[in-house]
């Protein structure tokens, strides 16, 4: 099958999350299985000069037909899987080194730079003689693409190829004023309550989910969650709509990029059979970072982009308490939201021997702390897929994670009477049910060592390779192309 990847960000190129890994790694996957896949984003300015020296300008420039033309520069990556990647150069948009914003705020022609993406995925086909079977669109900023395809590009060229498009995260939406359909040079017939329409203005993810062939989100529970009010963001009605034509398929992981037995990023490697170099993980974590000791006592991590999804506002409530009453170090990693960040530097201030925090952007970091932890802290408010708690649990990292999305559906919770599990899951996000999460996590360490020790053998046992999820967005394809097909 010829698959062409819509999206705005993938690994390594151009990454704020999961997003960006969870794309590039089924675009891999697929490629290596048999199938033709090729995958476009944006050239921005941040795209290292490593791939750059990488790529190749197509010979002719690209003629991107929105409302009026825009003329454009594209480049070719060949990686060494046979992938092919279109980087998309238009300086007035992709030019700057941020995705979607300057560090504080949104960038206010976000529309206008996504609906450019969309509208380039449908004519690039054309400059590169090319047509796929399906375009995969991600979030929002590709939810134009199946608008696109369903109403101008109806016939013509594309009238064959279908569209999936998939959720990574329906709270974000991409909002803009109505005009940007004349823009976009889509009909205005399509500001509609049941198509692009919401609280007056259009929804890019909505006209997405009305047009596509068949949608997906990134885990089974979050398919069945945002039908409902409380995750639905306010889309829970198209979502119910469409629910016979939804799939939940739960990401995989990289398991070249993420595998600790050959993790150049750690400074000791380790495996299921081997576990010596998990503890001297830790042990030379500590030395670094808490000189004035711990040896013995457990360490919980924690990495993620500092933002009301992740839940870690609650965790930093909680911290003085728990420093107060239980012996344990914490060291997270992340950034985002300013007042978060601030409160965690002074905690660190307050606690220097028990809280160690890296405010920013750190790869080499995350994956230290996935190797140096005993336990791993996601208490998010929703999550649909979750990357982290995949790689902890590969890392033998055991996941303390609220049960909602795919956090739920990866992590098997503690059975004190069997031994069983490979985390411990915790159901209300209150400062209370996180910090009992936590004290039993604790209290398992102590007192019962060789359950927590069966756990850690069993979480770095899971299979999270992309190989079931990619042979069922295979699926998926194929009965997108049906619908397709079927109705055209
Ligand atoms: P989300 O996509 O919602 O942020 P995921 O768990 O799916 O959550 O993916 C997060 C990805 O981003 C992981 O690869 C994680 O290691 C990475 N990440 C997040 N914050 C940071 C950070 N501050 N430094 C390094 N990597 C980070
Ligand atoms: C989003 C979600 C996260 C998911 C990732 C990749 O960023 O927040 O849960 O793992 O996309 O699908």
């Amino acid at each position: 099958m010829k698959i062409l990847m819509v999206t705005a960000e993938a690994a390594p190129y151009a990454k704020t999350g999961g997003l960006a890994d969870a794309v590039a790694s089924l675009a891999r996957e697929l490629q290596r299985a048999g199938d033709e896949v090729r995958l476009l984003l944006p050239l921005y300015g941040s795209v290292e000069e490593i791939y750059r020296r990488r790529m190749f300008p197509l010979p002719y420039p690209l003629a991107i037909r929105l409302g009026t033309v825009h003329w454009a520069r594209v480049h070719e990556h060949i990686e060494p899987g046979g992938l092919r990647v279109y980087f998309l150069e238009y300086q007035r948009y992709f030019g700057r080194d941020r995705i979607y914003d300057d560090g504080r705020r949104a960038f206010s022609d976000n529309a206008e730079r996504f609906s450019l993406l969309c509208r380039a995925a449908l004519d690039l086909p054309g400059l590169i003689q090319w047509i796929p079977d399906v375009f995969h669109c991600h979030d929002w900023m590709a939810g134009l693409v199946p608008v696109f395809l369903e109403t101008r590009d109806r016939q013509g060229p594309l009238w064959r190829s279908a569209s999936v498009l998939t959720v990574h995260n329906l709270s974000h939406q991409g909002y803009a004023d109505r005009s940007i359909l004349d823009f976009a040079g889509l009909p205005r017939s399509l500001f509609r309550p049941d198509q692009l329409e919401a609280c007056g203005g259009v929804n890019f993810l909505k006209g997405g989910l009305y047009f596509a062939n068949k949608l997906t989100t990134v885990s089974p529970s979050y398919a069945g969650e945002i039908q409902a009010e409380e995750l639905g963001c306010g889309l829970q009605n198209v979502l119910r709509f469409r629910s016979g034509d939804l799939m939940g398929i739960l990401n995989g992981i990289d398991g070249d990029v993420w595998n600790p037995a050959t993790d150049p990023l750690i400074p000791h490697n380790y495996s299921r059979g081997q576990l010596a170099g998990k503890a001297l993980c830790k042990k030379s974590f500590y030395q670094k970072y808490f000189p004035a000791g711990g040896d013995g006592r457990p360490l919980f991590t924690a990495i993620a982009r500092l933002c009301q999804q992740k839940g870690l506002d609650v965790l930093a409530e909680i911290l003085p308490r728990l420093f107060a009453t239980v012996d344990i170090r914490v060291a997270l990693l992340g950034s985002g939201d300013r007042k978060l960040e601030e409160q965690l530097r002074q905690l660190a201030r307050q606690f220097p021997d028990r809280l160690h925090v890296t405010v920013g952007y750190d790869e080499a970091q995350a994956h230290l702390l996935e190797a140096a932890g005993d336990f791993f802290l996601m208490p998010s408010r929703f999550e649909p897929c979750g990357l982290n708690q995949l790689y902890s649990l590969r890392y033998g990292t055991l996941p303390i994670v609220r049960s909602t999305g795919g956090l739920r559906d990866s992590v098997l919770c503690y059975d004190e009477r069997t031994g069983a599990g490979t985390g411990f899951t915790f159901h209300d996000l209150t400062p209370q049910s996180l910090a009992d999460a936590i004290g039993w996590a604790c209290a398992c360490y102590h007192d019962r060592p060789r359950h927590l020790r069966a756990m850690v053998h069993r979480a770095m046992g899971q299979d999270f390779s992309w190989s079931r999820p990619a042979a069922r967005y295979r699926d998926c394809y194929r009965w997108a192309l049906e619908s397709k097909r079927g109705s055209g």
